[in-house]
């Protein structure tokens, strides 16, 4: 199996939401939806990146460096491409270039099911977790 890894296109989208349905992940529309990948596209402190098989998208990786801290904030592998590396490649890839920025560490928002995975990766727990508010014109 030939993987490539590269950076995200608009044309990727729709493929990129049919993984992240078949794993789950796509339980808030507004922030992993179309124009919200389109606005992280334009976005230069976001890292966004694509593994594809025979130029088909399976698996993607988004990350962010502000100058501070750099987060991996998204990881989905396709099902049917699980458990052959994508995911390990996508994480080395996205922290070659948030090293390459400059940043000196990097986070991962993660679920407790993926953690034996991360921690393969290198990363290990902290004490800060995720909390999450919806923002209205009143905040
Ligand atoms: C978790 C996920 C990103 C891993 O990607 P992947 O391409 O399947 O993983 P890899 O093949 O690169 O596996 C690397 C190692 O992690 C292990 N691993 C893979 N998926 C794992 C999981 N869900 N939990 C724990 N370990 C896992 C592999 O067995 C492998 O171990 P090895 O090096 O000892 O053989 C992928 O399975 C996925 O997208 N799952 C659904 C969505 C999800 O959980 N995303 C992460 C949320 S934070």
């Amino acid at each position: 199996m030939e993987m490539q890894i590269r950076r995200f296109k608009e044309s990727d989208i729709d493929c990129l939401i049919k993984i992240l349905k078949l794993n789950d992940q796509y339980k808030y529309p507004t922030i992993d939806g179309p124009r919200a990948m389109r606005r992280v596209a334009n976005c230069e402190s976001a890292v966004s990146l694509v593994a594809e098989v025979e130029e088909q998208p399976c698996g993607f990786v988004r990350a962010v460096y502000d100058g501070s801290r750099a987060l991996i904030h998204l990881l989905s592998i396709h099902p049917d491409y699980q458990n052959r590396g994508i995911g390990s490649a996508l994480i080395d890839a996205v922290c070659a270039e948030l090293f390459r920025r400059g940043a000196p560490t990097v986070s991962a928002t993660i679920t407790e099911q993926s953690v034996s995975f991360w921690e393969k990766k290198g990363f290990r727990r902290t004490p800060a977790f995720l909390v999450l508010k919806e923002l209205r014109k009143t905040c």
